[in-house]
Order: structure tokens, then C-alpha cells, then sequence
């Protein structure tokens, strides 16, 4: 973990002792680590002991009373590859999901564009309150990275889930984040990945969408971004927001706007991959106004979207271009067919007669064409390990 700058914040529980312990796992790493105390933490470990581990100065509050200097936590969130906060208390992670900013920590974290593990530790009915469950999804939803609390012993004498994550877990789980396992082997390439659907606007509260969730092509950007490409993520409206030190994410809400940022950027590219679902057709004219109800039927008239994918091939140069094809019927002679016409070099089939394919869920089964007639089917899978696979497919490509 040589040069990995590690900023651990550390709030108000008793498993705050265990920090000790973490500190001496990542300095010895080779990590540079800084901690932000809160004020109920420094009941629980010594600032000085922190200090003394971490062989930084500790931050404790917005300004440092003895020297009248300002601590900045712009700065300070600027500076760390990835924000720890371990232990996280019920009341601190509270304050994250709202954004409440009454201590060092919690401004940091808000100023923080750095991936943020959180590693909650509390009492069994703490852990277990709806309260609790609803800031852990809040706090997951915004592209932050739980470490969960695991079953134990806990301080009240309860047993059950609460104990905070061992100090040796939670250094593998960041370490493995950081340190990709696999080679850096897309290092130095410039990828952009399109994902999620596009939402075409009829007036200004309906739109015409699909249920695209962008997981497949998120899964993909995080797998080129943890092999060390430098990757744009154009994605359309979607819950979710990932997070890497290697990954833009631009969302769009439209085709045309998802366009505008191909166009831009396109030429700079080594790789592009289109997973994106794409609306082909938008309404004519977006109303002013709420369209109302009236006795008569509406018809809505539609215009062609431009295409995305099929302008890149036409104005690629050296690049390598993979799309998808989404395909209910012929689905290998229908994504052969795109393949040709948009001048790819792969096409990823997804058919949607595979049961736990597609839209919406954790899997998904895809063969692979490329333009050399050449096939690979693969067996269904998580995304992510699907993203892997593609990716994979993309080195032999490059290579
Ligand atoms: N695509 C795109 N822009 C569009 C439509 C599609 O970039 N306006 C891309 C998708 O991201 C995907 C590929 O084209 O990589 C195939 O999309 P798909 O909708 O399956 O194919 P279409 O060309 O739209 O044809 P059809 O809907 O008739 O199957």
C-alpha cells in the first residue's frame, strides 16, 4: 500500500480501542494514514495514541485552540485515497445520511470525493432499529461502501450483530480495493462506458424509459477503472453511484444528452463500451406544461433519437468499440447484424428468452461476438463477474 493515503475518522464507541490495532495494519502496509477524531471518540482512545500510530498529527475540531490554525477539510478530503470511518456510531452515521455537519469529520466527509468506507459498530437493537437499516441504505445508495457489523459479544452484554468489523477485515477489504489483484493491465487507457436507460421527456412529469438499471455497465466501469483505465461513465438516470479514484461518472436523464458527451469525448478514446438502453425514438414536442386530461384519446407523435453507438463506429479511428444487443428473437443473426452495421469490433448478446438475463437483476447471460465471426457463450453469472468476463475479452482485443 506504498504512497496509499489513507484518512481514517474515528467517532464516539467503545470499539474505537480496536483503531489502534488498524492504524498499525496500514502504516505497516506501507500506507500514509491520517485520523479525524470526533469528540466523543477521544472518551474512548487517546488522541495521543492515534497521533503516536498514525505519526500524524491528530484532527480533532475546525481550529486548533493552542495555534489558532483553521483545519481544512477540503484539504484534508482532497488528500485521501479512501475515507475509513471506523467505528461508526448509530448518531454518526445519522449525521452522514443527512448531511448534518456539526463536527470535523462530518464536513470532511461531505467535502470528500474520495471512495468512503463505513464501519458500523453500535448495540444489537441499535443495529437492528428500522432507523438504523434506513441510514445504512441511504448511506449504500450514495456510493458509500459498508463494512457490516458482525454477530458477538457486545459491551451492553448483548450477543448478536453490532460488533464493529475486525481491524484485519476491514484492512483486507480496503487493501483489496485499493491494490487491484489482478495486473493493472488497462493502465494508461482511456475508456468510456455508456450505461443505464435514457429518459425522453413528453411534458415536464412524464417521460417514455425503460427498466434498464445501469448495473451491467457500472459493473463494467468499476472492473476497467480497478484495472487501472482512466474511465467516463455517461450514465442515465439510475440509484446507483459508483465510486473509484479512476472513474468520471456523468449522468444524463436523455439520449441527447448521453450523446453530447460521447461526441465530446469519443475522440480522446482508446475503448468504448455501449451498454447503455438507449430510447430510439422521443416525443416530437415536449409540452410547456402538464398535458391534461381531456374525453379524447392522445396520440404522441415520435422522432428518431440519434445513435449513440452507431456514430462512434462511423467515426472510429483506431478505437476499439464493443455495443450490446438486447434481443427478444434471432437473437444471434439480429446481433451479428448490428455488429456489421455499426461498425463494432464485439457485440455483447443478452437475450432476453435466458431466464436471470438482462434488465434489472444481480445476473446475467451473454455470449460474445466479435468481428471475425468468432463466438464465446458464457454461463449465467453476477454482474459483476460478467463485467470481468467482458473485460477479459476487451485485454485479448487490445493485446
Ligand atoms: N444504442 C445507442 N444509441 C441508440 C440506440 C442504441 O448507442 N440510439 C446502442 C446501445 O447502447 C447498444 C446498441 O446500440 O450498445 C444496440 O442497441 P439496441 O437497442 O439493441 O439496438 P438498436 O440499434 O436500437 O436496434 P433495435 O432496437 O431495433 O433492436
Amino acid at each position: 500500500m506504498q504512497n496509499k493515503r489513507i484518512l481514517l475518522g474515528i467517532t464516539g464507541g467503545i470499539a474505537a480501542y480496536k483503531i489502534a490495532t488498524l492504524i498499525r495494519y496500514f502504516i505497516k502496509s506501507g500506507a500514509e494514514v491520517k485520523c479525524i477524531m470526533t469528540p466523543a471518540s477521544v472518551d474512548f482512545i487517546s488522541p495521543l495514541t492515534i497521533a503516536t500510530l498514525s505519526k500524524n498529527p491528530v484532527y480533532q475540531s475546525f481550529w486548533d485552540a493552542k495555534t489558532g490554525e483553521w483545519s481544512n477539510h477540503v484539504a484534508l478530503a482532497l488528500w485521501a485515497d479512501v475515507l475509513v470511518i471506523a467505528p461508526c456510531t448509530a448518531n454518526s452515521l445519522a449525521k452522514l445520511a443527512i448531511g448534518l455537519s456539526d463536527n470535523l469529520l462530518v464536513t470532511t466527509y461531505l467535502s470528500a470525493k474520495c471512495p468512503v468506507f463505513i464501519a458500523p459498530a453500535m448495540d444489537l437493537d441499535m443495529y437492528q432499529h428500522s432507523t438504523t437499516k434506513r441510514n445504512l441504505q441511504t448511506l449504500k445508495k450514495d456510493g458509500n461502501f459498508i463494512l457490516p457489523a458482525q454477530s458477538g459479544e457486545l459491551a451492553s452484554g448483548l450477543s448478536g450483530e453490532g460488533r464493529m468489523m475486525e481491524p484485519e477485515d476491514i484492512f483486507k477489504a480496503i487493501e483489496s480495493f485499493l491494490v487491484a489483484d489482478s495486473a493493472l493491465d488497462f493502465a494508461n487507457k482511456k475508456v468510456i462506458v455508456t450505461a443505464g436507460p435514457t429518459y425522453e421527456l413528453i411534458d415536464p412529469v412524464r417521460f417514455i424509459g425503460n427498466h434498464s438499471s445501469g448495473k451491467m455497465g457500472v459493473e463494467i466501469a468499476l472492473e476497467l477503472a480497478r484495472r487501472g483505465a482512466d474511465v467516463i461513465l455517461v450514465l442515465g438516470p439510475s440509484n446507483l453511484n459508483p465510486k473509484h479514484a479512476n472513474l468520471k461518472c456523468v449522468s444524463v436523464q436523455s439520449a441527447e444528452e448521453m450523446f453530447s458527451v460521447v461526441k465530446k469525448n469519443w475522440k480522446s478514446q482508446n475503448i468504448g463500451v455501449f451498454s447503455a438502453a438507449v430510447a430510439d425514438y422521443k416525443p416530437k414536442k415536449v409540452a410547456n406544461e402538464k398535458i391534461k386530461k381531456s374525453d379524447a384519446n392522445l396520440t404522441i407523435e415520435l422522432i428518431k433519437n440519434p445513435d449513440i453507438l452507431l456514430w462512434a463506429g462511423e467515426n472510429k479511428k483506431n478505437q476499439i468499440l464493443v455495443g450490446f444487443a438486447l434481443e427478444t428473437e434471432n437473437e444471434e443473426s439480429n446481433a451479428k447484424a448490428k455488429l456489421q452495421k455499426k461498425n463494432l469490433d464485439a457485440v455483447v448478446l443478452n437475450s432476453l428468452k435466458n431466464d436471470g438475463a438482462g434488465f434489472g437483476g444481480d445476473t446475467n447471460k451473454i455470449t460474445i461476438f466479435d468481428k471475425d465471426n468468432k463466438s464465446i457463450d458464457f454461463q449465467l453469472k453476477s454482474k459483476t463477474e460478467v463485467a470481468k468476463d467482458i473485460v477479459n475479452f476487451l485485454l485479448k482485443m487490445k493485446n
